[in-house]
């Protein structure tokens, strides 16, 4: 099912992950839960990294602080959904998605630059999360597992929202708006690239 024109709208991706991906993750859910709980593990660190390194800006700390709670709440989540079904939490493995579109934040750009590079990657890790999981929860047969997803779905939704109105409560709107739009053209293309189709889920 392709996503409505309103959750396109919201969430701005360029490219649907491929219908026959939630097919392939219904087959290895192990691997798909421990790549998610794992996800779920770098989203509450990096949200702790993020607030350790720009304490100074008190609306972002305050933001931040509950959606490490959230974030390391989900990682729990997925343990138990891993124990409940007598799966284990495997090695963290490598993230191709993530780390091409590391490539792309700003190195050696001003301390603005990197900043609104910081968030906008996070921006787009949880849309793109948010998508998979409304495939997931749309997708797959077992009825308790597309509900599990789908209250994810909605979590990382706000997340999302939440990284762009960070970006907006530091820098000019303009400005956020028109590197977020280079974000969404570069992620499109490590979509498409075969390496990472399909590869990861947040
Ligand atoms: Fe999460
Ligand atoms: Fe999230």
């Amino acid at each position: 099912m392709e996503l409505s024109e309103d959750t396109r709208a919201i969430l701005g991706l360029e490219l649907p992950t491929d219908p026959r991906w939630v097919n392939l993750a219904a087959l290895a859910l192990e691997d798909i839960l421990t790549d998610h709980a794992w996800c779920e593990q770098k989203a509450a660190v990096t949200c702790i990294s993020l607030l350790q390194h720009y304490s100074d800006r008190e609306a972002l700390v305050f933001a931040l602080a509950p959606v490490v709670t959230e974030e390391w709440g989900h990682f729990r989540l997925v343990l138990a959904e891993l124990k409940k079904r007598g799966l284990k939490l495997g090695r963290q493995r490598k993230d191709p998605y993530v780390n091409a579109l590391l490539a792309f934040t700003k190195k050696g750009g001003s301390p603005d630059e990197r900043f609104l590079d910081q968030l906008l990657l996070m921006a787009l890790i949880e849309a793109r999360s948010c998508e998979r999981f409304k495939r997931l929860s749309e997708g797959l047969d077992d009825e308790y597992l597309r509900k599990f997803y789908r209250r994810f779905m909605e979590s990382e939704a706000g997340h999302y929202v939440l990284f762009i109105e960070l970006a907006e409560t530091y820098l000019p709107k303009e400005r956020v708006r028109s590197r977020w739009k280079e974000w969404l053209a570069f992620e499109r293309t490590v979509v498409e690239s075969a390496e990472v189709r399909g590869d990861r889920i947040h």
